[in-house]
Order: C-alpha cells, then structure tokens, then sequence
C-alpha cells in the first residue's frame, strides 16, 4: 500500500523521504573545515553542518505543512512537542561519528500530529539508505519491507549507547552490557541511537538500550520500528513518551522479557 502512497509523488511520507535525501546532500558537501563547538561539555559538540541541515529541515519540512511546529535538537527555539503537527529533528544523529570521519550516522526526522507519531523518515547518509514508516502502512528500507527478528537473547545481537553526556549512568550502562554480553551473542556500541533503533527494525539487531535519550534521537527511527514489528518502552516498562527525556529499550517480545530480567538482577 504505502508503495502505492509513494509512487503517487504527491503525499506527505513521500515529500518527507525526497526532503531528507536532500538533505543528505548537505551531509554528503561537508568539507575538511567543519566548525566544531562544545555544547556544555567537552563531549557534546556541534558542526556548522548539524546548524545547517536543521535550518535546511525547517525550511523544506514548512513547505510541506506550513502550519507545523519543530523541535529539533540544534539551538534555543522550542524543545516542547506541541499538539498539531510538529516535527522532531535530529539534523545529525552521531555527531562525534561525523566529526571524526567514523560514516556512521543519521538524518532523522519523526512526525506527530497531537503528539502521537505517526511519520518516521531515518537516512544513513553514507550509505545511502533511507528507513520510513507510515502509522499503519509498514516499514521500508530504499522501497523493501522490513521486519524486527523474533529471536530470543541468547542468539540476540545487542546495541547499546553510552550515554556520552551523562556519565552518572556508565555505572548501570556497563554493568548491563556486560551481563547481556555474557548471554547474548556479542554487543555494539555505534554512536547513532536512530541507527540502531534502525537495525534492530530491519532485523541486521536484535534489540538496543540506552538509559538516557531525547525524543529526537528517537522519533523517526521509533515509527519504523513500531511499523517492522517492534516494541519500544522505558527501563521501567512504560511505553516512551516523545514528549520526555528518558531511557530507551526496543527488541522484540521475546528478548525485552529477558532484558528486563538481567536489567533488574
Ligand atoms: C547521540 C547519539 C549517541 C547516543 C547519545 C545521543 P548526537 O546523539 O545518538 O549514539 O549514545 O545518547 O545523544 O548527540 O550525536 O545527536
Ligand atoms: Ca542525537
Ligand atoms: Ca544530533
């Protein structure tokens, strides 16, 4: 169906794909002088490119719904999901990745409409491919359906995030990697949540966590997700709310039940 919705040029998944590929250009320009600057801390940093792939977002995202709202990761406007359509944004998930010349990151771009996703757009720009979703339509990886694997964790590959720019939470991220690690298969670490929300869509994962993210580095990847089968919730249980910085897990039913259980041992 959704290939059909695609095919037609005239939607709002598709005008949304064309505009993140674009934007993917303005990844794929970036020269040697990339202008870095801490944000806060010595490990958060930014690029003139995550400033102007963001503003490029905006931009383009309004002509497609010129009543939208944004909340996207770069600068001082609005960090509040409001109700209407409203945009969330991450202009370079993996940043440190992309300064360092590691090509391992994403563009990402998720839709609510009264603060219920409903679009999810998710580019790896260096390797040209382009994850989406429509609520109810199903996931696609460049045009195939994708599906989350049904494994259980012993014959699971883990990723896992770091939380780079809150170490009070290495305690709790290590310790449960490294018991996941001694049950499942092996574990990852990529430096881009969105991707790895991505993986695990596509079945190239098994399951992700991290203990601190925000709404934008998991937006556009969770709409995917949801449509290829998967389930994502809080440490805690609860369902993720865009609307909240909290903690992120997403598998399968199978091996969320196993995560929780090594996660509270
Ligand atoms: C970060 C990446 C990283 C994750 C961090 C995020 P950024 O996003 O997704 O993998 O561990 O928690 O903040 O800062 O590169 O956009
Ligand atoms: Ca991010
Ligand atoms: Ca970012």
């Amino acid at each position: 169906m959704i290939e059909y919705i695609r095919k037609s040029g005239d939607n709002m998944l598709n005008k949304i794909v064309e505009t993140v590929k674009r934007a993917g250009e303005i990844y794929k320009s970036a020269g040697s002088d990339l202008e870095v600057i801490k944000k806060g801390s010595n490990v958060n940093l930014v690029t003139k490119y995550d400033k102007m792939i963001q503003d490029f977002l905006i931009k383009e995202l309004s002509a497609i719904i010129p009543e939208a709202h944004f909340l996207g990761e770069e600068g001082n406007d609005n960090k509040e999901l409001t109700d209407g359509y409203c945009f969330i944004i991450d202009p370079i998930d993996g940043t440190t990745n992309f300064i360092k010349g590691y090509q391992k990151s994403a563009i990402s771009v998720g839709l609510a409409k009264d603060k219920e996703l409903f679009i999810g757009v998710v580019l790896d720009p260096d390797l040209d491919n382009i994850y989406y979703a429509q609520k109810g339509c199903g996931a696609f990886l460049n045009g195939k359906p994708i599906h989350v694997g049904n494994e259980e964790m012993k014959n699971s590959l883990v990723l896992f995030g770091t939380c780079p720019y809150e170490h009070e939470f290495a305690d709790k991220t290590f310790d449960t990697a490294k018991k996941i690690f001694l049950q499942a298969i092996e574990v990852r670490r990529s430096g881009t949540a969105a991707m790895d929300i991505c993986y695990v869509a596509s079945g190239k994962a098994d399951l992700f966590f991290e203990l601190i993210l925000r709404p934008w580095d998991w937006a556009g990847a969770t709409v995917i997700l949801r449509e290829a089968g998967g389930i994502a919730k809080t440490a805690e249980g609860s369902n993720v709310d865009p609307s909240k910085i909290q903690s992120y897990i997403c598998g399968n039913k199978k091996n969320l039940e196993e995560f929780y259980e090594i996660y509270n041992s």
